[in-house]
Formats: structure tokens, C-alpha cells, sequence
């Protein structure tokens, strides 16, 4: 297919930090431009832990969103070892909470207030699994004895198979995955409709040796890192399956260039100011734009119970040049992935 137009409905971001404060007015509006509605990532300092907290995240987002943009935060919850199970079940009973993530502590930014051992929040996820409340979940185990580059696969035998197991009805994401093993492992668990799955457009387009192409890369250094080009195959294969568990999440992670510049550079890729236009060429280069809509527009509405946006965008098969660096207020930047290089799609916008 070759189509230099297409449209599709208005596609979300299941899984997106867009952090607080003046770096918020930054990025907000590159995500509310593309996508209509945004599961909000709770890992600010502090971490958006209560149902009060969230109402007031919710509040600055929509108060940062510049006039015009229409734009749903879908809010999530940080769970933590002392997460109350209540104000959880009441957040979500009140359309405060559209799910809860799960951190494992220290397993990547910001997750030092994670939960430390998943047995200690037992009570907590039966409530969840008790109300439909979705788990998200960042898998990847923190144990320094297992390399990093199998941390994910580790994380599905040691901890969730063992959670699908015990509670059978608790509803999972597994975000940002990024192994052949998490593919196999979604499509083992998809006939019970409970397990989904997100894919960033980053992990659909580099593998681990791009982290280290002629140096040391840090803007491609996320969490989960990227995996070698077997596994980034598996992801695309699977993103362009079609098939209902896999969905878009960009985990779009800015920081400013000094914090990814330095000798202990955060983790996270800057992806929302071109992300259609990534997964588009990902797309594309699979021969399958066709199905960009399903994992883009209708997979994860279909897993939220929520309706599919009915406003549509469009992209043209046209070279676009990716932003350079996209400056902060106090001096500082930010730099998009793939910054300067020419892209081949451009989002058009809302038509
Ligand atoms: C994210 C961040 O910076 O908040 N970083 C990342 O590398 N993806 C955290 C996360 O989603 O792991
Ligand atoms: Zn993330």
C-alpha cells in the first residue's frame, strides 16, 4: 500500500509523562496537538500517589493546555508499598483514577517511592481486581544480579505470571514492552481479554546497537533499554498484527539535555513532538500503514472500555524535518528524538 494521504480516527497516547511545572507548558501541547486523550504517567516528584493528588494533577494539566487544544488526562495512580486500597477504589468509582501504575522501586525514573515487594500490596490488587481497575505495569525486575538487557524477561516468570495466576481476573497492561518474550507471552494471555500491551514508536525504529552507533548516544537511552534487532522485529511484527492487545503508548520521557548529557544521563526518549510521524514510518517501512489505526485508534479505546475518538487525523507521505532542540524556559532544552533528521510522514492534524 502507498497511499500519501491517510486518515485515521483521532488516535491517544496510552502511556505519556508530561511532567509539571514550566516543562509541562513545554511539552503538553506537542501530545495534546496529536492525540485526543493521554494515560498520564504518575512518577512526579513527589509521585502522584492519592486520589486528591491526581484531581489536582488533572487540574494544572488542563489549566497548562493552551485555549483551543482539546485534549482528556487520564489520570493513573502511583502505587507504593502504603498505597490505601479506599481512596484507590473511591478515585476510580469517581472517574479520578483510570488505572494504577506499578514501579517496581528503583527500576527507573522517579520510582524510588515504588512498591518494594509486590506481596505487600496483595490487598490492594484484589480490590483492583475486584473493580476492574487496570493494573499498568512497569516490567522489569531491579534484582543488580540480572543483566539489564534481561530484565523484562525476567519480570514475566518471576513476578507476572505469578500475578495473572493469583488473581485471575485483575486487568494488566505491560507498558513500553520490548522483548520477542513479552510478544509471546500477551498473545499466550490475550484469549482471557484481560492483558494488554503498549509499544513505543522508539522501540519500533532502533535497537541496542543504535544506542552505541559511533559513540555513546544518550537521547536513545530509555527504560526499558532498547533490545537487539530480533526483539525490535518481534515488536513490529506485533504492533502491526493488528491484534487487539497491542497498543500505542509512546512513553514520550523528556528531560532537559543537561540531565541526558552528563555523566549519569536520565533515562527517557523525547518522542512527542513527531510521534504519529515515527510510528508512521514504522509503519510504513512494514509495509503495513493500514494498520496503523487499529493499534493507534481502536486497540487501546477497546481495552479501556472507552469509545474510539470519533474526530479523525491525517498524515501526508511528505519529508518533514524532526524539531531541533526545543528550548525551556530557564535556558535549558529538550532534544526530540531523531532532532534535525528528516522524517518521512507529517502529521497534518485534526481534518
Ligand atoms: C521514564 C521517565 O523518564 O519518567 N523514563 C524512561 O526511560 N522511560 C520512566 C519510565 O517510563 O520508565
Ligand atoms: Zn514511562
Amino acid at each position: 500500500m502507498s497511499a500519501d494521504r491517510i486518515i485515521l480516527r483521532r488516535p491517544d497516547d496510552w502511556h505519556v509523562h508530561v511532567r509539571d511545572g514550566d516543562m509541562m507548558k513545554v511539552v503538553l501541547p506537542y501530545t495534546a496537538a496529536q492525540f485526543g486523550r493521554g494515560i498520564i504517567m504518575p512518577n512526579l516528584k513527589p509521585p502522584v500517589a492519592t486520589a486528591a493528588d491526581a484531581r489536582a494533577y488533572r487540574d494544572r494539566i488542563l489549566a497548562a493546555l493552551p485555549a483551543g487544544m482539546s485534549f482528556t488526562p487520564l489520570m493513573t495512580a502511583y502505587l507504593t508499598d502504603g498505597t490505601d486500597p479506599h481512596d484507590l477504589a473511591q478515585g476510580f468509582r469517581d472517574g479520578v483514577f483510570t488505572a494504577a501504575k506499578l514501579y517496581p522501586a528503583n527500576a527507573t525514573t522517579n520510582s524510588a517511592h515504588g512498591v518494594t515487594d509486590i506481596a505487600r500490596i496483595e490487598p490492594v490488587l484484589e480490590r483492583m481486581a475486584e473493580i476492574g481497575m487496570p493494573i499498568l505495569i512497569h516490567g522489569e525486575v531491579t534484582d543488580p544480579a540480572i543483566d539489564i538487557f534481561d530484565r523484562e524477561a525476567v519480570f514475566l516468570d518471576r513476578v507476572l505470571a505469578p500475578l495473572l495466576e493469583r488473581h485471575k481476573t485483575l486487568r494488566v497492561v505491560l507498558e513500553h514492552c520490548t522483548t520477542a518474550d513479552s510478544v509471546a507471552f500477551v498473545r499466550a494471555h490475550a484469549a482471557s481479554g484481560r492483558i494488554g500491551a503498549t509499544i513505543t514508536a522508539h522501540h519500533l525504529l532502533i535497537n541496542r546497537s543504535d544506542i552505541f552507533a559511533g559513540g555513546i548516544r544518550p537521547h536513545l537511552y530509555c527504560l526499558p533499554i532498547a533490545k537487539r534487532e530480533a526483539h525490535r522485529e518481534a515488536l513490529v511484527e506485533a504492533a502491526t498484527s493488528g491484534e487487539g492487545p497491542f497498543f500505542l503508548g509512546t512513553d514520550t520521557a523528556p528531560h532537559a539535555l543537561t540531565a541526558k548529557e552528563s555523566a549519569c544521563g536520565c533515562a527517557g526518549c523525547f518522542t512527542a513532538a513527531t510521534a504519529l510521524e515515527l510510528y508512521a514510518e514504522a509503519f510504513d517501512k512494514a509495509g503495513a500503514i493500514d494498520r496503523l489505526e487499529a493499534f493507534a485508534s481502536l486497540n487501546g479505546p477497546r481495552f479501556y472500555g472507552l469509545p474510539p475518538s470519533e474526530e479523525r487525523v491525517a498524515l501526508d507521505r511528505t519529508p518533514t524535518k524532526a524539531p531541533d532542540l526545543v528550548l525551556l524556559p530557564d535556558g535549558d532544552g529538550i532534544l526530540p528524538f531523531r532532532s534535525g533528521e528528516t522524517l518521512n510522514w507529517r502529521f497534518v492534524g485534526v481534518v
